[in-house]
């Protein structure tokens, strides 16, 4: 038994459900979403790390602990990485983008129990990371791809909730105007997406530190890049599509560059008395459609900002979007389009 983590979890659990804490989640979904994760991540794990079964083995004594651990084996499926990762989803879901979490807020009873079971799901959603006796610890590449599926899960919550137009939940738009309770509700999101990013990070950092301390350094180091490079492919391949332009508006488009913009940014587009807008040495291909889109309409043609119209920035962004090598597509490019786009302008 380690009394740090152990003492660590009880106080951050007091903290996380005694006022004040309690009464700003009560009128804020912000700090709801705090007081959910502290007790959905961190507290479970600190009481994990305290090993607690040591603890147990000293009080119950040796023919006790065998008896529970015979008698809880069939338990151990539930502790199984597929099981604990979708009991997770599951629970985060449910409780948050769901009816339930309404009804949460005005029932008592339904609340202190949502506590429990983020305790709970918290709980199994570390055991396959951890070597937690009497379960069979995991081997570590196992360990690394439960963590790495689990990463993007917090976002995904995040992503929906944060794409609401509305308060979700009527409870707090009582509480504040509806602009207040909708920009709460994008806080709630950010920290959500913030928040379980990053707890799990680190403990992806931990699992592969904890594991070339142990293994051939090589073999950890090859499989830790053949993870970055999977992730990458991954976050990729997750990449939402760009707009889809005309051909003839990219012709038109580049007629009215090479009239209102080349002066500036070359003909060739590699950049004159402003910076470089295509060619790999420019900073566009980092942006978002929809930010090069807000930015030229904003700002562009310096010193004569706004001077085209609506159309003819659409034909320059049609023609930016083929300059990065993006096929023109069967659709014309509409404002909304260039707009709403959150996909990267380069490839
Ligand atoms: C008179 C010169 C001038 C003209 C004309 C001009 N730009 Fe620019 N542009 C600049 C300068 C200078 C910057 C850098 C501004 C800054 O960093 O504050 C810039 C920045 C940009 C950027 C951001 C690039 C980056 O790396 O941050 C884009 C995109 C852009 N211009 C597009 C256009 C388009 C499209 C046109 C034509 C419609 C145009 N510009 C016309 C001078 C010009």
């Amino acid at each position: 038994m380690r009394w740090m983590p152990f003492a660590g979890a009880f106080a951050i659990a007091v903290l996380s459900l005694a006022p004040p804490a309690d009464t700003l989640a009560d009128r804020s979904f912000a700090w709801h979403m705090v007081q959910h994760l502290t007790l959905f991540f961190v507290v479970p794990l600190l009481l994990l790390l305290s090993r607690p079964f040591a603890l147990f083995r000293s009080v119950a004594g040796k023919a006790t602990t065998a008896r529970f651990v015979r008698a809880t084996r069939p338990l151990h499926f539930a502790a199984s990485a597929p099981v604990a990762l979708v009991t997770a989803i599951a629970v985060l879901w449910g409780t948050h983008y769901s009816p339930l979490y309404e009804s949460a807020l005005d029932v008592a009873w339904i609340h202190a129990s949502e506590h429990a079971l983020y305790l709970l799901a918290g709980t199994l959603f570390w055991l396959p990371v951890l070597d937690v006796p009497p379960l069979r610890p995991n081997p570590y590449a196992v360990r690394l791809f439960y963590l790495i599926v689990a990463l993007p899960q917090g976002a995904l919550l995040a992503l929906a909730l944060n794409a609401a137009r509305v308060p979700l939940y009527p409870h707090y738009a009582a509480v504040v105007p509806m602009a207040a309770a909708l920009r709460d509700q994008q806080d709630a999101a950010a920290i959500m997406w913030i928040a379980s990013g990053l707890v799990i990070f680190v403990a992806l950092l931990a699992t592969m530190g904890a594991w070339a301390a142990r293994e051939n350094r090589a073999a950890v180091a090859g499989t830790v890049l053949a993870v970055l490079t999977a992730s990458f492919a991954l976050r990729a391949s997750a990449d939402p599509p760009a707009p889809s332009y005309a051909d003839d508006q990219a012709r038109k488009g580049q007629t009215l560059f090479y009239r209102h913009c080349a002066e500036c940014h070359g003909a060739t587009l590699g950049g004159h008395f402003g910076p470089a807008l295509a060619g790999g040495s420019d900073n566009v291909r980092w942006a978002t459609v929809s930010y090069v889109w807000q930015y030229i309409t904003a700002h562009m043609p310096a010193g004569n900002a706004g001077g085209l119209t609506q159309t003819e920035y659409l034909d320059v962004m049609a023609f930016l979007l083929e300059s990065h090598g993006r096929p023109a597509g069967k659709t014309a490019l509409t404002p909304r389009a260039a707009l709403e786009s959150k996909a990267y302008f380069g490839p």
